[in-house]
């Protein structure tokens, strides 16, 4: 059993500590902020996400996971210390590193023993050796420590199985010794039969946003090809399909919508591109990937105009799903935000409704109607749009779908519907890269 301490009760930190102490290790979750520190004590974890709460209450209960606003204490108590803080975008679109920086001097400032630092934090390359350095300069100078740089690829509402059955862990570091001490920690994941892969820390940072960015690149591809699909008569379903099955491309991550959102894709593939630039290495690539995604959320917007005829003004529309994706409360970059300001802007009326997320979006846009079902949301609407593909619209009866709404219209920039059967009820309906369909 290992002494662990995570610093940053983020959504990495919270699930990365949970998944840890299940593993059978003790592991404080520390974090400066102590009200949500206080908070998580009471239980209440602040973050929606499936079965989080049920392995943090497991491993409170079996008195090895615990929480802390004492981070000195924290990093004097643990064999094992992770960085788990945010590393928000700044102005320039680079990776923001103060608070990793603070939290390397921290762990400098009380190093009583030698201790392996690991880095979860999505940072950028380099950063590894300048936390070291950082740590070094600062550190008494008697103790030594090793870095490790061990970045996360959980994705929001399915972290806390990402974690326990990862398709990889990767250890980034300079010595077997480090690498055996890091196996020890994620040693229960053999069972799961899961790569622990060593290799040095700048290539353990490159793969996260490397990673990252291939995957926003593989939606912003499929995203174009829809918008062309449309153009040219064809069904994005089918051919992404029939993409789908040539082994080397996989029908992952080849679901057409309303543009990539959420804290990682957009932020990330910022972050490479600077550094690229600052490298003055050409990633065109991953620049597209981002130039597509800001069209792709604009294109939301025509599409839904055009099927309204140009009229958006005083009519009013429903909006399904506000979070950037099912299953999580989380609407940053939501392509649901970009939407709802243009609708707004051209004097239209929204009425929304997400099954976790409402009181977020409120905090965007306070004045607009938010409802707790589907149902009141889209009654006497002009249109309804689905911009989260949460699995109850996927089944809500269209009859009666049809039945609330003042006119049949939907756009589904999800494509979850099935195009016979609203054909067949007599709905106007658009979609990304399907035929649109216009009764009216
Ligand atoms: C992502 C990575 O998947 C994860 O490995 C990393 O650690 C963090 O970033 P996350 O942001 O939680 O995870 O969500 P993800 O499921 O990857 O979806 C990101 C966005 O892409 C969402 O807006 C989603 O709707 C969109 N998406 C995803 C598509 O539009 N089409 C797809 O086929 C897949």
């Amino acid at each position: 059993m290992k002494k662990i301490g995570i610093i940053g009760t983020g959504y990495v930190g919270l699930v990365s500590g949970a998944g840890i102490s299940d593993f059978g290790h003790k592991v404080i979750c520390a974090d400066i902020d102590k009200e949500k520190i206080k908070e998580i004590k009471k239980g209440n974890i602040l973050i929606f996400e499936p079965g989080l709460k049920e392995i943090i209450d497991r491993n409170v209960k079996s008195q090895r996971l615990s929480f802390s606003s004492n981070i000195e204490n924290t990093i004097k108590q643990s064999d094992i210390l992770f960085i788990a803080v945010g590393t928000p975008e700044s102005a320039s679109g680079k990776a923001d590193l103060t608070y990793v920086e603070n939290a390397a001097l921290k762990i400098a400032h009380n190093l009583n023993s030698y201790k392996i630092i690991c880095t979860k934090s999505t940072v950028p390359v380099g950063t590894g050796k300048k936390i070291k350095e950082i740590i070094n300069k600062n550190k008494p100078s008697a103790v030594l420590f090793d870095y490790v740089s061990n970045p996360e690829f959980l994705r929001e509402g399915s972290a806390v199985k990402d974690f326990l059955w990862p398709d990889r862990v990767l250890i980034g570091c300079e010595n077997n010794k480090t690498y055996e001490s890091m196996l020890d920690v994620y040693r229960p994941l053999f069972r799961n039969k899961k790569p622990i892969i060593k290799t040095d820390i700048a290539t353990a940072e490159m793969v996260k946003y490397a990673s990252n960015a291939f995957l926003a690149l593989k939606i912003s591809y499929i995203n174009e090809i829809a918008n062309l699909s449309e153009a040219l008569g064809c069904d994005i379903k089918k051919v992404a399909d029939l993409m789908g099955q040539d082994g080397r491309i996989s029908p992952k991550f080849l679901h057409p919508g309303p543009g990539y959102g959420g804290s990682c894709f957009p932020k990330d593939t910022k972050a490479l591109s600077n550094l690229a630039k600052q490298e003055n290495i050409p990633l065109e690539t991953v620049n597209a990937a981002i130039k597509a995604n800001i069209y792709q959320k604009k294109r939301m917007f025509s599409k839904l105009k055009a099927l309204l005829k140009n009229r958006v003004k005083g009519k009013t529309i429903a909006i399904l799903g506000l979070s950037f994706k099912p299953n999580t409360s989380d609407i940053r970059e939501s392509s649901a935000i970009e939407i709802i300001k243009s609708i707004l802007k051209e004097g239209g009326i929204v009425k929304a409704f997400d099954p976790i997320s409402n009181n977020e979006m409120k905090l965007i846009f306070p004045d607009i109607k938010y409802f707790s079902d589907w149902e009141k949301t889209v009654d006497n609407a002009d249109c309804m749009v689905i911009m989260t593909e949460w699995n109850e619209f996927r089944s809500l009866d269209l009859k009666e779908l049809k039945n609330r709404l003042k006119k049949p219209i939907i756009f589904d920039t999800r494509n979850i519907f099935d195009q016979n059967k609203l054909l067949e009820l007599g709905f106007s309906f658009d979609t990304v890269g399907r035929k649109k369909i216009i009764n009216y």
